[in-house]
Formats: structure tokens, C-alpha cells, sequence
């Protein structure tokens, strides 16, 4: 396949770089009437499109005359697999109740843990698959998904089976996370140590040894899981080979993102209330901060300190964090328009976070995040001229094509 006079190719990176960070995440390699060659679901070639070498007879040819192309955005946070809506509690918070009032009265995750304990796998692929296409529509290729809604062996396995058999259906790219630490469920609510000791002796064995998930995550906050509960089981975790991912200072500043950045976790995630100390720790680490606006947006609260961020170094990525009760939206473009206007972040820092970035935070930027030689072709055509568009014109989608691994999966 053959993709020619696009008005601007972004490829995002040229030299094969994990992440960009500082003033280089603001610099995309675009090439004004690029051109991308398409082989074996890889990028084999890229430029100019004046500079295209002969075109083979039987080769697909896409005219992107004033269209732009970029990789494929990566959702790389999201509680996709759930049952039930939770509309009552956003009625509430508009009122005044408190997200954490709310799951303090038997509400919040454990809401829907209700909903998704009674669910059947079928019922939990079906609702899944339609939000997949939702994300695909605008653009998404790849996908992270938690568990975290079935908070026992089975519901856990369950949830995490339904990622297993929607990635090998495809045409999206997925990857499991285990949230087994989400919430203490209620059966548990008085002996939250024997809820710890099932995720750490039955729950993440079983995982690890049925290889449902690639990451471990644990939600670290005041009224879910404490510092030390969160290290124990990232521990664990990473014994069984889980990487670490946390869900750090979201709610409260509890030193989510310095634990992150101690273990190693391969990403940082929220970080709305995060510290000096947590941003000069993250900056001293690999770890990736993965912003998620449209979780402050809809509750109401300020939004993560961007720009501190990506002067102190810390690679930035941003996701939709999907889940039915802090942020129930598939539109990744508008959690960009939600980064510019609120955190002040410039619309090609935006492009990296959901590109390289995001690949970055699911140890994947060897082969997904930007258009170079080498890497899959996974790439979106988008119908604007300019990629600051994309967020400028916002809360629609302006995605013309989507290519998986080489083929067009969606079509506008
Ligand atoms: O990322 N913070 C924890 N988990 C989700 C919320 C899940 C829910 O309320 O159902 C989040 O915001
Ligand atoms: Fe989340």
C-alpha cells in the first residue's frame, strides 16, 4: 500500500527514540506532501512524495491530498470491560457529593463490581467490542485495557479473558492489565489483609501463569490501597514478570508517583495532586506520566501539572482512562483538546503523548507511536490539513481512514 500527498506526514520520531521529552516533544518530523510505503504490515518506506520510488501495479494507492497522516493513536489507560452505567452518581457529584463519598456509601467501583459480577463473558464482549469500535472510529489502534470490576479469581479471570479473545479477534492491538487492586470489595470491606493475600497468592499467580496480562496496576489512594500495600504487590507482581503501573496521586497527594518512580513502574498514572518530590523523582526514572484530563474534567477537579512535567523531563503521555464512573468517553482527540486548553500543553506535545509516548507506557515504542522505517503500520488519515487542528476543531472526529498493520480496518 502506497499513501501519497499528504499535505503533512507526522511521523513523531525519526531515530528510533523511546520517548520525546522536553522541547523535543513539541518537534513531530512532519514532511509537507509525505509519503508512506506499506509492506508486510510494515513501514517500508518514508519521504517525499516527489521522491517515491516506482509504484508495483497491483499496489493499493491512498490519496491524502489535504489530509494528514499520523501513527495511530494508543489509548494506553483504560477500564474498558465493565457492566452498567453510573449516571445516578453523576447526578449526585452535581450536587455536591464527593467521588469518594460516593464510594464510601457502597457506590463507585464496587457499583459496578455488582454489575459485572452478574454479567455474562458474552454480554462483557459485546458492550466491550462496541466501545472498541467507538475508540476506533477516532483514530485508536492500539489499546490498554485493566481489569478490576470483578474483584475475585473468577470475575478477574473473566474480564481479563474477555481482553484475550477480543485482541485475537482484533483489528485493534490489545494489552491486559491486572487491577485486582482497584477496590476492596465489600465482602472484604473488614479484613482488607485477606483481600491482599488473595491478589497476592491466587490472583497473580493465576494471571501470570495463564499469561492474561502483561502489567500489574494498583490503585494507590486513600480508601483503596495504601503505599505499602501498593509496593507489596507490584513486588509480587514483578516476580511473576508484571510490569508496574500505578494509579498515583489521583485523589490525594500519597506519594503514588515517588513509589512509581522507586520501583521502576513503567508508568505513573492521574497524578492530578502530585508533589515537588514526586515530579523530581519521576524526572530521575524511566517512568512514563500518563495524564488523564478527562477524569478532572468530569469530576470537576484540577487537572495534573503538565507543563511542570515535561520541562523537568518526565516523558508525558495521555490517555482516556474509559471507565463508567470518572471519565465515560471514547473520544481520545478531545482528552487532547481537554490537555491544550487546560494544562496548557501545545497540540504537537499532544500528538506525542498519544503516540510515542503511549507506546512508551505500554513498552511498546520499538514498534508502535511513529511513522519510521521498520516499524508496524498503524497509521490514521485524518481530513484536515493541519494536525493542530485536530484538537482546535474539537469533540468530533476527523478521522478519513484507519490502517492496522498495513490494511484499512475503518473507513469515514
Ligand atoms: O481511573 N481511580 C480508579 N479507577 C478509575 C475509576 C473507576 C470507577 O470509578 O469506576 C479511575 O478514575
Ligand atoms: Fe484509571
Amino acid at each position: 500500500m502506497i499513501i501519497r500527498h499528504a499535505s503533512q506526514l507526522v511521523c513523531v520520531a525519526e531515530h528510533g527514540e523511546r520517548t520525546k521529552t522536553k522541547l523535543g516533544a513539541r518537534d513531530l518530523s512532519v514532511i509537507q506532501n509525505g509519503a508512506v510505503v506499506i509492506h508486510d504490515e510494515r513501514i517500508q518506506w518514508v519521504g517525499h512524495s516527489s521522491d517515491l520510488p516506482p509504484i508495483p501495479p497491483d499496489a493499493e494507492v491512498l490519496d491524502a491530498t489535504g489530509k494528514i497522516v499520523l501513527p495511530g493513536f494508543i489509548d494506553s489507560h483504560t477500564h474498558l470491560v465493565y457492566a452498567g452505567t453510573r449516571e445516578d452518581e453523576f447526578e449526585q457529584r452535581l450536587q455536591g457529593r464527593t467521588y469518594q463519598e460516593i464510594a464510601a456509601g457502597g457506590g463507585g467501583i464496587n457499583a459496578t463490581v455488582q454489575q459485572v459480577r452478574k454479567a455474562s463473558k458474552k454480554e462483557l464482549k459485546e458492550s466491550t467490542r462496541r466501545r472498541l469500535h467507538r475508540l476506533l472510529s477516532f483514530g485508536v489502534t492500539a489499546v490498554e485495557i485493566k481489569s478490576g470490576y470483578g474483584l475475585n479469581l473468577k470475575d478477574e479471570l473473566k474480564c481479563l479473558e474477555v481482553v484475550a479473545e477480543l485482541n485475537q479477534e482484533g483489528p485493534w492491538e490489545l494489552v491486559a492489565t491486572f487491577l485486582g487492586a482497584h477496590a476492596v470489595p465489600s465482602e472484604f470491606r473488614d479484613k482488607r489483609e485477606g483481600y491482599v493475600r488473595l491478589i497476592l497468592d491466587e490472583m497473580l499467580p493465576e494471571v501470570a501463569q495463564r499469561g492474561l496480562a502483561q502489567f500489574c496496576d494498583v490503585f494507590c489512594e486513600e480508601g483503596a490501597f495504601t503505599l505499602e500495600e501498593t509496593e507489596r504487590i507490584l513486588i509480587r507482581a514483578s516476580e511473576l514478570g508484571l510490569r508496574g503501573k500505578i494509579h498515583a496521586d489521583e485523589l490525594s497527594p500519597l506519594g503514588g508517583a515517588e513509589l512509581a518512580g522507586r520501583l521502576g513502574a513503567i508508568s505513573a498514572d492521574h497524578l492530578l495532586c502530585i508533589t515537588e518530590a514526586g515530579i523530581e523523582t519521576l524526572s530521575r526514572s524511566q517512568t512514563v506520566a500518563t495524564l488523564l484530563p478527562g477524569t478532572a474534567f468530569f469530576l470537576g477537579l484540577d487537572y495534573a501539572p503538565a507543563r511542570e512535567l515535561i520541562q523537568a523531563g518526565v516523558p508525558v503521555a495521555l490517555a482516556s482512562d474509559c471507565n463508567p464512573g470518572t471519565c465515560p468517553t471514547e473520544n481520545l482527540p478531545l482528552i487532547g483538546s481537554l490537555a491544550c486548553t487546560q494544562m496548557k500543553m501545545l497540540p504537537a506535545e499532544v500528538v506525542s503523548a498519544l503516540t510515542l509516548n503511549a507506546a512508551a507506557a505500554l513498552d511498546r515504542s520499538d514498534r508502535l507511536g511513529s511513522i519510521e522505517v521498520g516499524k508496524q503500520a498503524d497509521l490514521i488519515i485524518c481530513d484536515v490539513p493541519d494536525y493542530r487542528q485536530l484538537f482546535y476543531h474539537f469533540g468530533v472526529s476527523h478521522v478519513w481512514r484507519v490502517i492496522k498493520r498495513g490494511r484499512v480496518v475503518y473507513a469515514a
